[in-house]
Parts: structure tokens; C-alpha cells; sequence
């Protein structure tokens, strides 16, 4: 358990801040209008993703929808459409579902009492921290994973994040570190020193502020943290056959349930193997067609816990099925319509390819 002196706690601070005013990041389109609305957006985006990335999905995604009101209004589909090649689309579900909370709980006002943010969807205790660190100058700690591996090595904290005591830890310390004035400024400058300076490779520890009280320059040790998850298993392999049924510029889609990878996202629909095809046709659609192709393992798409290798069979139809037009959950769409949909990234990819057009 790490004890800091108050002189200790003043002279960390005041490195990260001095490093700041030289060095951080001040000019992110999410540090000007601040609003608590704009800055929650921006932290539910930049969980697991890069800032260069995110920026063009954060400025569409505001201009769309500007206000929380907008947001709640908006309709489930419109919102994962603009989330569409960000990933981890839960994200977004939660975002939609937490703006809703907002309008019919705190008059379409973000709320700004910790234990009220905590409790809306999609928002944990580093991302609250951030909101209302950066939106209205509250002091709260942070601990993203630029943070964690900043004071992993810093304190040569032990162990792998998945585990409590390693998180225990880590929480104590940036509960302890976090500055009672400034903190938006030295969170930021945490977030930056980790994105830009102690980087997971190639730490650039010649340009860090901390060296003075990093245990892990002192004993060049800056590789051995932050712990590694033990013996990470292989990925397992998936397979799946998507369909691609089309009747002149009309192409099938199906919207996948609300859980579950890709949910609520409208999709190819699949089956595990061309055996499977034939009885799907008939309880889907009422009756069958074979494929004109199959293109074996056409995509490989890499998924947090597994890889899903991709086949697609390629159905001309010779008639629209009367049973699709009274599902919700299916629809022939036209192929230029394609864009208007969230679609999965391989999915996208693979119509990209434009496979049916005759
Ligand atoms: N990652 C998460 N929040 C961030 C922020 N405010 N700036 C840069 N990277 C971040």
C-alpha cells in the first residue's frame, strides 16, 4: 500500500501540470464548448479508441444530434448508424439509452452529482470521474488505461489490471495523487503523458516530468509493467456463411437481436454451414433457391475474444418471398440504400464488393 507525504502528492502534481502548459493536449474539438453533454460523448468514445480516430465520428455524431434532447429523440437505429465502424456498439446503446434517462429524469440536463452519473448506463467509475473533472471542474480521480500504465510503472505496481488487488491498487494511488484544484488539467495531463510519452512501447522517458519519482526508470524495469494478463489463451476460431439473398437491386438484411455481438445492428443473415442454407430458406422465406456462388472464407474479422472467419453464398432470388414484408426484423433494401444502415465493418466490407451486381 503506497503512503504518500503531502510533499510527495504536491511535487507529482505539480511536474504533470507544469508538463501540461508545455506539452498536453489543449486543443481537442471536445476541450472547446465544454459542455457535459460533448464531454461524456467524447469519453464513451475514446473508451478503447484512439483520439485520431474518434474525432470525425464525434464531430458527425454532433451534428446529428447537438443537444441530450436530440440524442433521446433520436431513433436507435439512426444512433448505432452513426456509431458504425467505431466497435463495441454497446457503446452506443447505452449512450442512447442514458440521454433518455436524462430527458425524462433531469429535464435533458446531464447530471452533475457523482452518484447520479454512476448510476446511468455505460458509464463507470474513471469515465464519471473524467466527465466531471473536465466539464465542471469537479476533483475526482481517474484511472483509463493511459493512467494505469503511467502508475503501474511509476510505483511498479504488481499484477495484471483483470485482478482486484491490482485495481485496488492502482485507484489508491491516483486517489491520492488527484490534485484538489486543477484536477481537469492534470487528469488531462495524465491521459496525454500516457498517450504520448510513457507509451506502452518505446516509453520516451528522456521527455517524461516523472522520472524523479519513477520506480520503474530508476531500476529500468519500464517493461515489466504493467503486469501481463497470464498465459493468454489462443483465439479461438469461429465460422459463419452470411447470405446474401438479392432479387434485382434489392438485397436482403436482417436485424441481429438487441444482445450479443453486433446487436441491434442490421446484418447479412447467417447460417453455420451451406447444410443449414435450405432449412433457412424455408422457415425465412418460405421457400428455396440455391446459390449461384460461395466464396469460402472470403473476410476474417478479429473480435475481442475470438476471430470469425466469414463465407458468404451469393442467392439470386427470382421473386421477392411474401413472408419477409410482415417481420420487423427483415427487409429487402435497395443496394444504394446500403450507407443508410449501421452495418457491421466486415459486413460493409464485404458489400463493398459489390458481389450481386449482375
Ligand atoms: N482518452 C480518454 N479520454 C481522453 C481525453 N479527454 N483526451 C485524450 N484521450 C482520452
Amino acid at each position: 500500500m503506497n503512503c504518500f507525504s503531502n510533499k510527495q502528492k504536491a511535487d507529482f502534481s505539480s511536474s504533470v501540470l507544469k508538463w501540461f502548459d508545455l506539452h498536453g493536449r489543449t486543443q481537442l474539438p471536445w476541450q472547446s464548448n465544454k459542455t457535459a453533454y460533448r464531454v461524456w460523448l467524447s469519453e464513451i468514445m475514446l473508451q478503447q479508441t484512439q483520439v485520431a480516430t474518434v474525432i470525425p465520428y464525434y464531430q458527425r455524431f454532433l451534428k446529428s444530434f447537438p443537444t441530450i434532447q436530440t440524442l433521446a429523440d433520436a431513433s436507435i437505429d439512426h444512433v448505432l448508424q452513426h456509431w458504425q465502424g467505431l466497435g463495441y456498439y454497446a457503446r452506443a446503446r447505452n449512450l442512447h439509452c442514458a440521454a433518455q434517462i436524462m430527458r425524462d429524469k433531469y429535464q435533458s440536463e446531464f447530471p452533475l452529482e457523482m452518484s447520479e452519473v454512476l448510476a446511468l448506463p455505460g458509464i463507470g467509475r474513471s469515465t464519471a470521474g473524467a466527465i466531471l473533472t473536465f466539464a465542471c471542474n469537479q476533483s475526482w480521480p481517474i484511472l483509463d488505461g493511459n493512467v494505469k500504465r503511467v502508475l503501474a510503472r511509476c510505483y511498479q505496481v504488481e499484477g495484471w489490471y483483470g485482478t482486484a488487488k491490482t485495481m485496488a491498487e492502482l485507484w489508491q494511488i491516483t486517489e491520492q495523487l488527484t490534485p484538489k484544484t486543477k484536477a481537469d488539467d492534470y487528469n488531462q495531463a495524465m491521459m496525454d503523458l500516457g498517450a504520448l510519452v510513457c507509451t506502452k512501447s518505446k516509453p520516451d522517458c528522456e521527455n517524461c516530468p516523472l522520472t524523479q519519482s519513477c520506480d520503474s526508470f530508476s531500476n529500468d524495469t519500464q517493461y515489466l509493467y504493467p503486469g501481463k494478463k497470464p498465459n493468454k489463451k489462443v483465439k479461438p476460431k469461429k465460422q459463419t456463411l452470411m447470405l446474401l439473398h438479392y432479387y434485382e437491386n434489392q438485397l436482403l438484411l436482417y436485424r441481429r437481436p438487441p444482445v450479443g455481438i453486433w446487436g441491434g445492428l442490421w446484418s447479412l443473415p447467417e447460417v453455420e454451414s451451406d447444410q443449414d442454407l435450405s432449412e433457412w430458406q424455408n422457415q425465412n422465406l418460405g421457400y428455396t433457391t440455391a446459390p449461384k456462388e460461395i466464396k469460402s472464407d472470403l473476410l476474417r474479422h478479429q473480435f475481442t475474444h475470438f476471430s470469425l472467419d466469414i463465407s458468404v453464398a451469393i442467392i439470386a432470388l427470382d421473386h421477392l418471398p411474401a413472408r419477409v414484408s410482415d417481420t420487423t426484423d427483415f427487409k429487402f433494401i435497395d443496394q444504394r440504400a446500403i450507407p443508410n444502415y449501421g452495418l457491421p465493418t466486415p459486413v460493409s466490407k464485404l458489400l463493398a464488393l459489390k458481389l450481386c451486381v449482375r
